[in-house]
This record gives structure tokens, C-alpha cells and sequence, in this order.
């Protein structure tokens, strides 16, 4: 039994919702560091209970097992919980259990993305009213310190623009793709082997983790609140093998890209497949890694680069959140809160501009190239650069455009589609890392 604390204790007590892959991390870190964080932070951190779905299952945790339960909502309330940590995941019963510690007074770490992408306002809100602390550095990017170094290192910068690889299962795959010349399933399916994608890849491959990741990142560079229905999602299972080597042979990687920028005072954010100069930093974020590379007048470019998972990683970002919020509870301060605090508005996808690479299959005959550069021109987009590949019932044009808008290189793939000698648009992929 864990005593009451009393005011003058440097101990603050946890409680642990989901002891699963991030978790159990967590609490073999808290005990293996101990007596560093002790030393460091000058308050100790002690698990007083843990909530999981099966409490009999043998996880080889350094705790007594009886501080193992099955009812989060225990936890929550418990008089010996001073700090909640969320690593169940999920919306619910996550939410609710974390604006039940908010209105209890306890602040809540937590690595739940899916949830503050979505219900981010109200939860921040809930934490402001009652003066508590919500961290959630591991949200984005596992292990790489990025929230932190947005919300307060770089408050003295303006940024302009964000693009970073924030999801490392879609990451493995195209590498693998790229370098072992894999097709997509074959990639998704090594993935899976080794544990870097569930058995349903949907919110990685279509890009959901990733847009949820994009929208928590816009909302704090910009200041403004960028939920995950926000962000222009595109996943990556429609890029092929093919693909992959016509970007090698042009000089470029494809990644899937998280990107959101601010021009007249509103946000663009989006997620797609996009081919990247071979020589850009991000090509060169291979296998599961993750990097957000940012850009400010004042900082010019700065990336951050490391694991953007895995339960050991993850773990060090979120016992930083503990040592963290456990020292401005002994403080009787508080930390950073919400930074929304302007009212942007969210650019429609349609008005942005960029350069647009174009596979077609065409028939091979004399004049075919001029029907097809008319509907370009009629749209207003200019090609950069083109060629043929094949020839015969083979026959495919490759296009590199100019940049363009959206909403007009659109235009001009609903032309292509109803041109005779278009057999197929066989993809589309946007340029992006080259101004
Ligand atoms: N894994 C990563 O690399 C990573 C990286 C960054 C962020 N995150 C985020 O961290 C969070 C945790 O991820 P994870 O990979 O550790 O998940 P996980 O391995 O599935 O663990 C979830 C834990 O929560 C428990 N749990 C789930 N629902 C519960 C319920 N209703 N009542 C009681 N316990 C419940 C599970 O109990 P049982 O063990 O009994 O099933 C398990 O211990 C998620 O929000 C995830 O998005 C994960």
C-alpha cells in the first residue's frame, strides 16, 4: 500500500493507463534511471498503479505485481496518483479518462496522436481550465525531441514551413521498394514480418497516422488549431515499382511527406507521396526513421532526425514529459499550454502550387504529343520536361511540369483521362524540396 503524499515529499507518484509496447518501456526506464532522475529533476518518480486490459499476463515488469489492475478509471481516481500517463491509445475511453484527471487536478502525459489530432481543443481547453499540465512530446516522431523544440526553443522564430517524413512503416516501405526493388505488397508484407506494420496497415498506408502527426505539428508551429479532418491526406499504396525508377532515373526519392506552410495568414497541410531531390536531407531518412525538417527566416533550415518509434525510444520522450510535469507540480507552476492562440484559416487544397510528375499510357502514333500538350496549355500548365518510354501497345509519356495550381494540374488530368489517345493516367506524383 502507497502512503497519501504528504506536501514536502520529492516524490511523485504515476499512474500508468496501458502497459503495452511504450509502457512497459516506461516503467523499466523509471526504475533502471531512478537514481539519475532523482539526481537530475530533484524528485523521484515512483509507478503506484498500472491499468491493462489482462492484468495475469506475465510482462516482467520491475513492480509488484498486485500494482497491476484492469480499470483505468481506478487509476485516475486513486488518492495515491499524483501524474496520469495515457499509453492505452485510441480515442476512447482515452479521452474521457483524461479529462476526468483534468478535472481532478492531475496533469497527463500521454503519446496519444490519433486523440489530440482529433480532439485536441477540447482536451487543451479541459487543462487550461483547471491550470494542469498535457504533454505529449511522444506523440510525433517517437524518440526525436520535436515538440519541445517547437512549442519553446523556437519561440523566437516565425516558421513558415514544415516537411518531414513522420511516419516510419510507409518510410520502410518505399526504401525497401527503392532499394530492393519490391513491389508495394511484397514491401508491405516484409514490413508486417518485422513488426513495423500491423496486421491492418490502413492508418499508416493511407496516410491517417501520418495526417494526425501533421495536423499536432501545424497547430503549434502556426499557433493555430489544425485538427486531423484539416490535413489533405493521399497514402502510398498506389505507388509503384515503376514509379520509384522513374524518379531514380530523374534524380529523385519518392517519401511520404507531411508538409504544412502558412502564406497569408492560413495553413496548408497535407500528406502525400511526393518525389524529393536525391540530395535533399529527407531522401536520405532511410527504413523507419522519421525527420521534420523546418524553415524560418530567422533559423533558415533545421532538421530533426532519429527513430520515430519503437517502445525503448518512445519511452525517453515520455519520461522526459514525467520528469518534466512532475517538477512544476512540486513547483506549484506550469508549463507551456495551448499555443492556439490565433484564428487561420485552412488553405483548400485546389490553391496550392507545385510541380506535378505524370505517367501516361498513350497510343504511339503521329500527333498524339500535340493533343496532349493542348490540354496542358489549355490549362495553364507548362511542362518542365517529358519523354517517351516504349513504343507500340508500350507506349507511356513521361511529364515533369512547371509549378502549377492544383486545382489546374487537376483540370488537366480529368482532360488527359477523356482523350482518345490516353489509354491511361497510370500516376501522378507531386515534386516537392526543389525551390
Ligand atoms: N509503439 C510505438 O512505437 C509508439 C510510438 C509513438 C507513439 N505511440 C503511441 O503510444 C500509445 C501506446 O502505444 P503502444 O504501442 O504501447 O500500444 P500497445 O502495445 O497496444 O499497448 C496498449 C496498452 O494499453 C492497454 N489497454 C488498452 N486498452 C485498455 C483498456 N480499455 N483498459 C485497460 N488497459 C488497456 C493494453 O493492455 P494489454 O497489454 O493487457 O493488452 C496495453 O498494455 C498509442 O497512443 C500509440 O499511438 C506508440
Amino acid at each position: 500500500m502507497v502512503p497519501e503524499r504528504d506536501d514536502t515529499s520529492r516524490t511523485l507518484r504515476v499512474g500508468m493507463l496501458g502497459a503495452g509496447t511504450v509502457g512497459a518501456a516506461v516503467i523499466r526506464l523509471l526504475s533502471s534511471h531512478r537514481e539519475e532522475i532523482e539526481l537530475r529533476s530533484g524528485c523521484s518518480l515512483e509507478v503506484t498503479r498500472v491499468a491493462v486490459r489482462d492484468p495475469d499476463k506475465d510482462r516482467y515488469l520491475p513492480l509488484d505485481p498486485a500494482r497491476l489492475g484492469s480499470s483505468p478509471e481506478e487509476v485516475v481516481a486513486a488518492g495515491d496518483v499524483d501524474i496520469v500517463c495515457e499509453l492505452m491509445g485510441g480515442e476512447e475511453p482515452a479521452r474521457t479518462l483524461i479529462l476526468d484527471a483534468f478535472d481532478r487536478g492531475k496533469p497527463v502525459v500521454t503519446a496519444n496522436k490519433e486523440l489530440l489530432a482529433n480532439s485536441g481543443r477540447e482536451l487543451f481547453d479541459a487543462a487550461d481550465a483547471k491550470a494542469v499540465d498535457l504533454y505529449f512530446e511522444a506523440s510525433v516522431g517517437g524518440g526525436i525531441p520535436l515538440i519541445r523544440p517547437l512549442k519553446e526553443s523556437l519561440t523566437g522564430e516565425r516558421l513558415r514551413r514544415f516537411i518531414g517524413i513522420v511516419n516510419g512503416t510507409t518510410n520502410f516501405i518505399l526504401t525497401r521498394m527503392s532499394e530492393d526493388g519490391l513491389s508495394f505488397d511484397d514491401a508491405l508484407a516484409q514490413a508486417q514480418q518485422l513488426g513495423y506494420a500491423e496486421a491492418d496497415p490502413t492508418a499508416d498506408v493511407e496516410g491517417f497516422d501520418a495526417a494526425a502527426k501533421c495536423a499536432i505539428l501545424a497547430s503549434i508551429a502556426f499557433n493555430a488549431r489544425v485538427s486531423a479532418p484539416d490535413v489533405y491526406r493521399e497514402g502510398i499504396a498506389a505507388v509503384s515499382a515503376e514509379d520509384i525508377s522513374y524518379a531514380e532515373r530523374l534524380g529523385y526519392t519518392v517519401k511520404l511527406l507531411a508538409i504544412a506552410e502558412l502564406e497569408d495568414d492560413s495553413i496548408a497541410a497535407r500528406v502525400h507521396p511526393a518525389m524529393i531531390p536525391s540530395a535533399h536531407p529527407l531522401a536520405a531518412v532511410r527504413e523507419a526513421f522519421n525527420a521534420v525538417f523546418l524553415e524560418g527566416p530567422h533559423i533558415g533550415q533545421v532538421m530533426l532526425y532519429g527513430p520515430g518509434a519503437g517502445g525503448d525510444a518512445t519511452a525517453t520522450a515520455v519520461v522526459g514529459d514525467l520528469v518534466t510535469v512532475a517538477r512544476h507540480v512540486l513547483s506549484g507552476s506550469r508549463g507551456v499550454g495551448c499555443t492556439c492562440f490565433l484564428e487561420r484559416g485552412m488553405r483548400p487544397m485546389d490553391d496550392m502550387e507545385g510541380q506535378y510528375y505524370l505517367l501516361l499510357n498513350v497510343e504511339d502514333r503521329p500527333g498524339v504529343l500535340s493533343e496532349i500538350a493542348a490540354v496542358f496549355g489549355d490549362n495553364g500548365v507548362s511542362i518542365r520536361s517529358m519523354w517517351q518510354e516504349g513504343a507500340g501497345e508500350e507506349a507511356q509519356l513521361v511529364f515533369i511540369t512547371h509549378r502549377a495550381r492544383e486545382g489546374a494540374f487537376q483540370k488537366t488530368v480529368r482532360g488527359l483521362e477523356e482523350l482518345p489517345p490516353v489509354r491511361e493516367v497510370r500516376s501522378i506524383l507531386r515534386v516537392e524540396g526543389e525551390e
